[in-house]
């Protein structure tokens, strides 16, 4: 290990589900683990960060299936595919040191492995699956899968049905593990430890079932054709496999593990704080030594889902807004144990408000100042005014401490808040000593130089902080300092930018932002994606009712031959035909198609129309007949064709 490091540190984000497109929520996450890296190896840790997605199981193949593609295609497209979770990684500016796809050939072979010897020290047994089938769909279901007792994919009756299946002793661990949680500190936050215990342990842990035999999509148990393993033992056991665990693609098992923290959302903390370290235990492993569940992104007091077409689009927020203000958003607004509403409304306020308003004020004022009153650099020699001073320097002084205390607890935003209250210092600093003022004598110069060194000082120790939650950010604020420097030690002194800084001027960091325009043009784009998420095509549900044989045949449908067609003044919808039916006597029908057709192309073609139905008025006009049409939606938008037929049939044709 190199002399100057503080040690080795492991951290995760979960893997995430390639089944659709990531959204803010997962985005959460994975800025709340990069900040966390960033914090270690600023601190001066050697910093192993582990991200990648766990791309096997049920939906995954379904999903594949419905998109007339193969498992693996789907999964390549959505992870590596345009827009995907790597590029997410990069635009969100990640700093991952490893990816793992549990699709990788070295994982594959290693879960294969893994499985057979928790199998072979009798950890894992065979047994019977006890659940629902459903006959027509070839599935399996538990009790509590189904809807109203039914199918839930096709809604129809399942029969009592039993599988062979591979089962994990986990019940063989529920006093360790709850050992575990209830005596270590193991999992956090603490408030999820007594949910774990009391709604999974206490009840009674019952083995786990660990193969499908119903999908093929996931490893395959090697000495058992026909059983996948399941997909959580494949995806949990990422964080080791992606260390070396089992294969010899990488070799850093030793070094790296145990991981110091597994960061995960509290809907998977079940798998994560029962089944993970009850697995571990099974093969004698070290565990992590943390597993932290933070909260869920809501919005509008639900889980953001496509489903309920709601959900946002970091890239689309990311453009408009910037990455690190997206970033600093995140973990500034929620406290990162408990959920938090995301709204529009919350991001632009804080944009304005912290960015805009307390630090990039700042940063311009102070480095404009600079700028003004010395030009390029500030003189060597300064004279301080220690009381004056005294409070800002203090608290700057002690910010790093006091910001590292509250990030080795996770509490991002406490740590910011730390940040922002010696930036409101800062700012206060300035109206206090007016530079303004002081510039309008030349005895005061060496006071004014003090002014500006204390407050481009600050805004090098408040940048530096940043770093890990904005990194672009903190890099153009080194920039317009001259190239100051942000260590880890140097974090900790103030007075370690030279005294004859050199500043640079640029434009405003965080432009303020017009929060009714700004929120109008967002629901305009909302309103769009969501269009963009309704069913290409959609067409109406069948009757259901059956019409009886003799009752249809007393519908008269013929051949029409368009002679005339104009639109119906002051209506936007009717067109009026006047039609050949071969009658001899032109026949007029009204038809509320004007959105659809111009009426000029429709002259000489040939429809077909019901003309037993009985004469209505339409704009004081009569219309005698319908004309058919085909009409099915669109992206929501309802779309329709008149029925055109062959121009050689003749006029009044009857069509049965
Ligand atoms: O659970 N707010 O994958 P996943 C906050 N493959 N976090 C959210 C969120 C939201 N709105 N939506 C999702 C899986 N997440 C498994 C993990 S690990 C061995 C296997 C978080 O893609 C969620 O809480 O469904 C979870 O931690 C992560 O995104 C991945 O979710
Ligand atoms: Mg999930």
């Amino acid at each position: 290990m190199c002399e100057k490091c503080k040690g080795k540190y492991y951290i995760t984000t979960p893997i995430y589900y390639p089944s659709a497109k990531l959204h803010i929520g997962h985005a959460y996450c994975t800025v709340a683990t990069d900040t966390m890296a960033r914090f270690k190896r600023l601190q001066g840790y050697d910093v192993m960060f582990l991200t990648g997605t766990d791309e096997h199981g049920q939906k995954i193949e379904d999903k594949a299936k419905e998109a007339g593609v193969t498992p693996q295609q789907f999964v390549d497209n959505i992870v590596t595919g345009e827009k995907g979770v790597l590029d997410l990684w990069k635009l969100m500016n990640i700093s991952y040191d490893r990816f793992i796809r549990t699709t990788d050939d070295y994982h594959v072979a290693a879960i294969q492995k893994i499985f057979k010897k928790m199998y072979d020290n009798g950890d894992i047994y065979k047994g019977k699956y006890v659940g629902k089938y459903c006959k027509p769909c070839e599935s399996f279901w538990t009790e509590s899968q189904l809807v109203d007792g039914k199918c839930p994919d096709c809604g129809r009756e399942c029969v009592d049905a039993e599988e062979e299946a591979y089962f994990f002793r986990l019940s063989k661990y529920a006093d360790r593990v709850q050992d575990l949680l209830e005596n270590t500190d193991f999992l956090e936050p603490r408030s999820r430890v007594s949910e774990m215990v009391n709604n999974f342990i206490k009840p009674g842990l019952e083995d786990l079932c660990v193969s499908r035999t119903s999908f093929t999509w996931g490893v395959p148990v090697d000495f058992d054709p026909g059983h996948v393993v399941y997909v959580w033992i494949d995806a949990l056991f990422n964080y080791m496999t992606a260390l070396g665990f089992e294969n010899d693609k990488y070799d850093d098992l030793e070094k790296f593990w145990p991981a110091d923290v597994h960061f995960i959302g509290k809907e998977i903390v079940r798998f994560h704080s029962i089944i993970w370290p009850a697995m571990l235990m099974s093969l004698n492993l070290p565990l992590p030594k943390k597993v932290f569940g933070h909260g869920w992104l809501l919005l509008d007091g639900g889980k953001m889902s496509k489903s309920k077409g709601n959900v946002v689009d970091p890239y689309v927020l990311s453009e408009r807004f910037g990455v690190d203000a997206l970033r600093f958003f995140l973990l500034r607004t929620f406290p990162f144990g408990s959920d938090g509403n995301f709204s529009n409304e919350l991001l632009i306020n804080t944009i304005n408000v912290d960015l805009a308003n307390d630090l990039g004020n700042l940063v311009s004022r102070t480095v404009a100042m600079a700028q003004k009153y010395f030009g390029a650099s500030l003189p060597q020699v300064q004279q301080g005014d220690e009381d004056k001073d005294a409070e800002l320097l203090a608290m700057a002084g002690s910010l790093r401490d006091k910001y590292e205390e509250q990030m080795e607890k996770y509490a991002f935003q406490n740590a910011l808040a730390e940040v922002f209250k010696v930036i409101s210092r800062a700012n206060k600093y300035i109206d206090e000593n007016a530079p303004w003022v002081l510039a309008k004598s030349e005895e005061n110069s060496p006071r004014l130089a003090r002014v500006l060194y204390n407050l481009l000082e600050t805004v090098r120790i408040c940048g530096g902080l940043l770093s890990p939650f904005m990194p672009q950010t903190a890099e153009e604020i080194a920039k317009r300092l001259g190239g100051a420097v942000m260590d880890w030690d140097s974090l900790a002194v103030f007075g370690k930018l030279p005294a004859d800084v050199a500043t640079v001027a640029g434009p405003a960091l965080f432009p303020r932002i017009d929060m009714e325009k700004e929120l109008a043009e967002l629901e305009k784009l909302r309103q769009e994606a969501m269009k963009e998420a309704l069913p290409a095509v959609e067409i109406e549900p069948y009757a259901q009712e059956n019409v009886d044989f003799d009752t249809f045949c007393k519908s008269d449908f013929r051949a029409v031959k368009v002679k005339a067609c104009v639109p119906v003044k002051k209506s936007d919808k009717l067109l009026q035909f006047t039609l050949d039916d071969g009658t001899g006597t032109d026949r007029q029908i009204l038809s509320g198609i004007a959105k659809y057709y111009k009426p000029e192309d429709l002259v000489g073609k040939t429809l077909v129309a019901i003309v037993n139905l009985p004469p209505r008025k339409m704009m004081g006009r009569e219309s005698c007949g319908m004309l058919l049409s085909a009409v099915h939606k669109e992206k929501g938008e309802e779309k329709l064709n008149l029925i055109m037929i062959d121009d050689s049939i003749p006029a009044g044709s009857k069509l049965c």
